[in-house]
């Protein structure tokens, strides 16, 4: 079970990674270009990942602080449905959305690691 436990962290922080990588690649897009979907699917990772490190903990051993990882919850809400919306809508992304993104992307990492 260890294993799978690391696993998920793998790809869980290997999400994180992919985040902050989509605000450089939406950098690099025109000015008018719609949000890269990548942000939606990674954060789904991050969702999915998240969820079954919280729920396999009895099976890990492991002991996770249940208002830390709701507050990282609803922070990923956030970042998700904000993705959904603009990847739905094919809008050109504002300029504010990709910074606003990723710094709660930076949000979620501080709480990851600060809140203990
Ligand atoms: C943008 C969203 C997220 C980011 C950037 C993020 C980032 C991180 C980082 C950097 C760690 C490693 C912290 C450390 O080892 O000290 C971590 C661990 C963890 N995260 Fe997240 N996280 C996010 C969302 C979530 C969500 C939604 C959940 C689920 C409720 C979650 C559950 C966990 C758990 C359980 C661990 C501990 C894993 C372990 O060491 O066994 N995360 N996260």
């Amino acid at each position: 079970m260890e294993f799978v436990r690391l696993l998920l962290v793998f790809l869980h922080l290997l999400g994180m990674a992919l985040l902050v990588g989509m605000f450089l690649v939406q950098r690099r897009a025109p000015a008018d270009a719609p949000l890269n979907p990548g942000w939606l699917h990674i954060a789904a990772l991050q969702l999915i990942t998240g969820l079954a490190l919280q729920l396999l903990a009895p099976a890990t051993d492991a002991e996770y602080n249940g208002m830390k990882l709701g507050i990282k919850t609803l922070v990923l809400l956030v970042i998700g449905g904000l993705a959904l919306t603009y990847v739905i809508r094919r809008v050109p992304a504002p300029k504010w959305l990709p910074p606003s993104l990723v710094g709660l992307v930076v949000v979620n990492v501080g709480i990851a690691v600060f809140w203990t």
